[in-house]
This record gives C-alpha cells, structure tokens and sequence, in this order.
C-alpha cells in the first residue's frame, strides 16, 4: 500500500526514471506557466481507420506519427502481411515500443479499436487517449491475463486513486481474438465498453473525486504495445505480472504481437456544432485555461451551451500538481478565473501558486520540489 502510494506521488511529482508505457512525442505543456504552445489541430470529424487494408504511404503518415525507433525498424510496425489481423506491433527486445499517435486532436468524443492483444507476462497492449498537459484515458490489456481487460484515467498527470487499474472480465481471451474496446468521453461521464456492451459509466463527481478533476483537454488518440522492464517501477512490474522473457525472440522467431484491426473516432470538438467553412480548427488553452469550456475551439462559429457541468477548475490547480490524489483542493480557488480567448498572456495575471514548476517536463528523475525531494527519498528507501 505505501508503495503503491508512494508510486502514485512519484508519478504526480517527478518523471519516472525508466519509462513505463507508450512512446511519446515530446510535447509542450499548455497549462505551465509562460509555455505559449502552438495549437492543437483538431479531428472534428468522424473517422473510420482500416489497418488490415493500410499501408506505409503519405496516408498512413498524415494521420498518425509513428514513434522514431518503429520508423526506423519497420519490422516493429507490419502493416501489409497479416492475414486481415490489421497492423502487428511486434516486439522482440527490452525498450521496444512501437506507438501510433494521431496527429489530431479530439476534445471530448467517441472511440472504437478492435485489438488482439499480445500475450506474456509483462507485455502491455494500450490504447490510449492524452492530451499534451497530462490528461489521459485508457484501455490497457495486460498479456499476463488472457480474460481480463483494465481502464485508467488520469487529471493533469494525477492517476485517479478510485479509478485506477479497474479490471473488466472478458467472456473470451483478449489474445486469441480480436474485442472492440470503446471510450465514450463526454464532459459529465465517461463509458467503457467491450464489445459494445457498457461496462462501466463513471460520472463527474463519483467516487468522491472532486469535480474539477475531469479529463477535459485535447487528446490524441494512441495506440501500441510496451512492457515493463528491470528498470520499471517495482510496483508496476508486479501490476504487469512479471518481467517478458526475451529468450529465443528476435524479429522473425516468435515476436511478441498485438494486432490493431480498426479504429472509430468522433470528435465532438468540444461542442462546437458549426464551424467556418473550409477553416482547420483548431484547439488553444494556457496556463490560465480553467476548464474544458474556455479552451478555444479555432474556427468554430457556435458551441453549444456547456451547462453546469463540469464545474470549472480552481485556476489555480490546474497548472499545479496536487500533493496527494485524493486530497480535495490543492489550494487557493479563483472560480471566476477570466476565461483565455486567445494566446496572449499577462504575467501579471498568471496565478503563482508556488508549484508551477511541476510539470510533465521535468527533468527526468530528479525531485522537482520539497515535498518531491521527501518522496523521493522514501522511494529510495522502499525499494
Ligand atoms: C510488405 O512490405 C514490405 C516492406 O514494404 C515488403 O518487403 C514485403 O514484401 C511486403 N509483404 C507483402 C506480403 O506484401
Ligand atoms: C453510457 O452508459 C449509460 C449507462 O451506463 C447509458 O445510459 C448511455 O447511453 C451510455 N452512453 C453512450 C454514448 O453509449
Ligand atoms: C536485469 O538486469 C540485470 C543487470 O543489468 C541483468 O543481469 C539481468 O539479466 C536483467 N534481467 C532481465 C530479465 O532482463
Ligand atoms: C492492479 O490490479 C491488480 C489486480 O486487481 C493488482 O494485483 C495490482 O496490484 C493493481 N496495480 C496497481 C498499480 O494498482
Ligand atoms: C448548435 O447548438 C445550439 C445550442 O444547443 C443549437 O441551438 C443549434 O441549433 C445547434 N446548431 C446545429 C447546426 O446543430
Ligand atoms: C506587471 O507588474 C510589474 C511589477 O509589479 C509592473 O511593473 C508592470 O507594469 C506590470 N505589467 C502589466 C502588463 O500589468
């Protein structure tokens, strides 16, 4: 238990020293302070992704970024040689992670991915919703596990203590089949569903989470498979059922795969319902964001009327790590927060809560504050 606490601060407050999960780009973070990142080029449309008929081309590669090692190995990625299975994410040594991320973004709405995932101790077959400043969304089928499915979410980089790591049992083995694994994130509640069937709803506000702590920011779709390694976090290595064994793998003899066959995306642009023509929309927030609701959607004429829900965030938290998950409010409260219209910023009206620094950018391993210097010594005496 105090690992697992302690694991969950370590996250919140300081890069991990190994990486434990997909690749990702590096990103600017909107909610730190004086960042000034570019927009965020939004779906805002329906799509429909094929993997068994896709094929490395401009097609390919104008929708998804692929990570640089699977770019520069394509036998990590085999698009056109599956037998209808969709594209196999091969792995086949320590610290391979072939990761697809889109070059949209989705504000809000609807997934679908039927996936086989990979089988073995210690092998993680994600799909994942993230969004530059932490917010985050998953599907995770552990290859340890044959009938089981997990869920995830995270606020501004926080594992959400009461939802974390909830396991779903699958009637047949996630590896033996393809399941469709679906997301439906809304701004008052988010379904998990397998195959269809709605297995979980969790509403903004259960579980005594506090409101505010909603994942409500732009978020790329990705997809892959990683593995825990000896460098990963003890606790994480036993969520993970053990380290892979990579004995007698390489790419051709007994890969490990999980296969992606199709993938539904509906961005729901934040509720925007009517755009300018021809115009590319666009996402845009900084560190004054304080809520789904003030994140500009570019070139959208009209939103609809977000209503009460969810409320908005103390200004001030949202740039700013909470010291324990479940602690209500992390500090003072500004609701009334001007909302940010465009990209301009006036130091004088960032909030200074003192805990800015704390970002997803931290350098990696090193305690970012006080209290991430404590924490990170107790780690140091738990392992
Ligand atoms: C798949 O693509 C690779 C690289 O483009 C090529 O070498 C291989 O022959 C192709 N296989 C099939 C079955 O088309
Ligand atoms: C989400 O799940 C609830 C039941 O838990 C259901 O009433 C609702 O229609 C679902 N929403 C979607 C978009 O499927
Ligand atoms: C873990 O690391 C140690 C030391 O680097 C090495 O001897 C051992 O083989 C590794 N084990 C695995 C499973 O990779
Ligand atoms: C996740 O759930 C499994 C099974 O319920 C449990 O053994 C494991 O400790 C949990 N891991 C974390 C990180 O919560
Ligand atoms: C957009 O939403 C608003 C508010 O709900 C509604 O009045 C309007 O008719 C919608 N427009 C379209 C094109 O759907
Ligand atoms: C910001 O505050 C500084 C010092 O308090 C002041 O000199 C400066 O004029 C202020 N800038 C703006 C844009 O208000």
């Amino acid at each position: 238990m105090l690992r697992r606490l302690i694991f969950a601060l370590l996250s919140t407050h300081l890069a991990l020293p190994v990486q434990a999960s997909l690749k990702d780009l590096s990103h600017c973070d909107p909610l730190k302070k004086d960042a000034h990142c570019p927009p965020d080029p939004a779906l805002a449309s329906k799509i429909t992704f094929d993997f068994t008929k896709s094929t490395w081309g401009d097609q390919f590669t104008s929708f998804w970024t692929v990570d640089s090692s699977t770019s520069q190995d394509k036998r990590q990625l085999i698009l056109n040689d599956t037998d209808g299975k969709g594209a196999a994410f091969t792995i086949w040594q320590d610290g391979q992670a072939p990761t697809l991320t889109s070059n949209k973004y989705m504000l809000f709405g609807k997934v679908r991915v039927q996936a086989q995932a990979a089988k073995g101790p210690g092998l993680i077959t994600a799909i994942v919703l993230k969004s530059d400043s932490g917010d985050e969304i998953d599907w995770e089928l552990l290859g340890a596990f044959e009938n089981q499915a997990q869920t995830n979410y995270f606020f501004d980089g926080e594992p959400l203590f009461n939802t974390y790591n909830t396991t779903y049992r699958l009637d047949t083995s996630s590896f033996a089949s393809a399941h469709t694994y679906g997301i439906d994130w809304t701004p008052t509640y988010i379904n998990f569903s397998i195959d269809n069937v709605v297995r979980k709803s969790w509403r903004i506000g259960d579980n005594a989470i506090p409101a505010y702590k909603w994942p409500q920011t732009p978020m790329q779709v990705k997809l892959g498979i990683w593995s825990v390694s000896n460098g990963s976090d003890p606790g994480t290595v036993v969520w993970a059922g053990g380290l892979p064994d990579w004995s007698g793998r390489d790419a051709e003899k007994n890969p490990y795969r999980a296969y992606f066959k199709t993938l539904e995306l509906e961005d729901y642009a934040g509720g925007c319902n009517e755009t300018q023509k021809g115009a590319e929309i666009e996402y845009l927030y900084n560190e004054r964001t304080n809520g789904w609701q003030n994140i500009q959607v570019k070139g959208c004429v009209k939103r609809t009327t977000p209503g009460a829900y969810p409320p908005p965030l103390p200004s001030s938290s949202i740039g700013s790590q909470p010291s324990h998950p479940s602690s209500s409010s992390p500090g003072p409260t500004d609701a009334s927060g001007a909302p940010s219209q465009t990209g301009e910023q006036n130091p004088n009206e960032s909030e200074s809560s003192g805990d800015d620094s704390d970002s997803a950018a931290l350098p990696n391993g090193r305690p970012s504050s006080p209290l991430g210097a404590v924490i990170f010594l107790l780690w140091l005496l738990s392992i």
